[in-house]
């Protein structure tokens, strides 16, 4: 059998076996793999997700290869200069997984803010005697700086959420500092990271991981907040630097943190887990439905494109 088509994952919905379909033959097989090691070879394509960091040796071992699909808006996990060098094609999913992000850090920053997870296990505990004035009070949004780290299309998305809350959305992207950003509800200005960052009650990332963004939150950055910011991060680990945002949390100095990403994960620093006032969840930003049929359609759409272009 020539394998022209090799993916690592099953794809919600029925777009990889119509890829299949069109261009037999294709082998599904986990990210490295020993099957997967030797289709590689004979490969024309390859599917995966944010997790199959491709090396340039594994590209060197795949010579006929003509396009590489991810199932990610994020592109930081593959040799992007290789591939371009090679004339491999690269194909993400921009666009379908928009809302369903911007949906999740909202879910982030309220379950943070009104203090969800410790309401639940209050009650699941059975320990709740009722109704107290002073019981788990949360921290309310309306009026205040919505720091948006990003002017792409999820940055501008939970922008309209924030307005919706009452805040007042800012944002800081690699563009520069000024003017200002059409999020679709309105204008917000574009900032210098040092003054958005100090007008930030809340500061949500959804910028990519580059080498210009690596780190771009370190201990100095996180500094400048104002006491007790909360920082959401649905985007990258490794924009935020995580040992600075534990010490700022453990010395009391953020109102609290709610992840969705992590740097090197599926790992998890373990000082996440006991840290105070933090929501974490597992990398979930596109986990609907809908969204993620539609990023198996884009991509296979992309991919078809790819393999009869280089025909
Ligand atoms: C992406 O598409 O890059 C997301 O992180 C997946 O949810």
């Amino acid at each position: 059998m020539s394998i022209r088509i090799l993916a690592t994952s099953p794809l919600v919905g029925t777009a990889l076996s119509g890829l299949g379909a069109r261009f037999p033959e294709l082998l599904l097989a986990p990210f490295r793999s020993p099957e997967w090691k030797a289709a590689l070879p004979q490969a024309e394509a390859l599917v995966g997700v944010l997790s199959d960091a491709l090396t340039e040796a594994e590209l060197d071992a795949a010579p006929r290869l003509r396009a590489i699909g991810t199932l990610s808006v994020g592109v930081n996990h593959l040799p992007l200069e290789a591939c371009r060098s090679r004339g491999i094609a690269v194909v993400n999913t921009p666009g379908v997984l928009t809302d369903a992000t911007a949906d999740l850090a909202l879910a982030l920053l309220l379950a943070l803010t009104r203090r969800v997870a410790e309401g639940e296990a209050l009650l699941r505990s059975g320990a709740w005697t009722g109704w107290e004035p002073n019981q788990l009070l949360g921290s309310g949004l309306a009026g205040k700086g919505c720091g948006i780290l990003g002017s792409g299309p999820i940055g501008r998305a939970f922008a309209r959420r924030a307005l919706v809350l009452g805040m007042a959305p800012l944002f800081w992207d690699r563009t520069g500092h000024g003017g200002e950003v059409d999020f679709g509800l309105g204008q917000a200005p574009r900032l210098a990271l040092r003054e958005l960052l100090s007008r930030s009650a809340v500061l949500s990332i959804h910028c990519p991981l580059t080498d210009q963004t690596r780190h771009l939150l370190d201990r100095q950055a996180l500094g400048q907040l104002p006491a007790g910011a909360f920082i959401l991060n649905t985007a990258r680990g490794g924009i935020l630097d995580e040992d600075a945002t534990l010490d700022l949390l453990e010395e009391g100095r953020l109102g609290g943190v709610g992840l969705d990403v992590y740097e090197g994960e599926p790992r998890v620093d373990p000082r996440w887990l006991r840290a105070p006032r933090t929501v974490l969840l597992p990398h979930l930003g596109s986990a609907t439905v809908e969204t993620r049929e539609a990023m198996a359609r884009l991509l296979c759409d992309g991919l078809a494109t790819a393999l009869s272009a280089s025909r």
